[in-house]
């Protein structure tokens, strides 16, 4: 599923006329980017949670997905503010109790997730989040890990205790909606993704994959133009060694 509601009050005045998720970077509506990764990884029945004034124009943007070689794209809508983990608990009925892979509408990935979603089909069981490396860890989930054990997520910490980001992607077993039914909303009156991972490390079954590649959210003025040229340079380099495939939907 991709998240894609929210209000981008940080992209103000842009997001006055039009929803975060369908503004451009580089060459493509944001939303392309999250919805083409997950194209990629062999996922052909997706959910678009989206809300707010424009949630029509998904519709028109994206219709039946066919141009991502989509076999079913479903929408939801999400009334109000309840945050991201409200967002994945409108998915239960789409899941149909089979594990779903969440990502943010927000979120570009240089690497791909395929290979780590693949791993996660075979064995569905708890869940798995993707970390990077970054500059600015306090803008997000933290995470400390201890071997391959993800044992704390501290969500946007004064004092990160490491820089491992906690990136918008996640992948859960079916037990993840009684999970968020049993939230409680936090100081931003919000249901947090990062309460819902911090379940799964109380039960010693939250994994996690270190992205190689660049990854960067695309939700502040500076992160939006940041994506934006990651993006450029990228598709330069691919042209380059002659990589580049657009197709009906923007390529990838
Ligand atoms: C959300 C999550 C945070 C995560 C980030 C990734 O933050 O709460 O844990 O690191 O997405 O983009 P938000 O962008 O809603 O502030």
């Amino acid at each position: 599923m991709v998240l894609a509601g929210g209000l981008g009050t940080r992209l103000l005045p842009m997001t006055r006329v039009t929803n975060k998720h369908l503004l451009p970077v580089y060459d493509r509506p944001m939303i392309f980017y999250p919805l083409q990764q997950l194209a990629a990884a062999g996922i052909d029945d997706i959910l678009v949670v989206t809300g707010g004034d424009h949630a029509g124009d998904f519709l028109k943007l994206l219709r039946n997905g066919q141009d991502f070689g989509l076999e079913h794209l479903r929408y939801a809508y999400q009334e109000g503010e309840g945050g991201i983990a409200a967002a994945l608990g409108l998915a239960e009925h789409f899941a149909a109790g089979e594990p779903i892979v969440v990502i943010l509408g927000d979120n570009i990935f240089q690497d791909s997730l395929g290979e780590a979603v693949a791993q996660f089909r075979a064995n569905p069981h708890g869940a798995t989040v993707f970390l990077k490396s970054v500059s600015d860890p306090e803008r997000f989930g933290v995470a400390t890990v201890e071997g391959d054990r993800v044992v704390r997520i501290v969500e946007k910490p004064d004092r990160p205790e490491t820089d491992l980001a906690v990136t918008g992607c996640y992948m859960y077993d079916a037990r993840v909606f009684d999970v968020v039914r049993g939230l409680t909303p936090s100081g931003r009156d919000e249901l947090e993704i990062t309460d819902v991972n911090s379940r799964y490390i109380e039960w010693g079954e939250l994994r996690h994959v270190e992205l190689q590649g660049w990854w960067t959210d695309a939700g502040t003025v500076t992160s939006l133009q940041r994506a934006a040229d990651l993006v450029a340079a990228d598709r330069g380099n691919r042209i380059l060694a002659g990589q580049i495939d657009l197709g009906q939907a923007g390529g990838n």
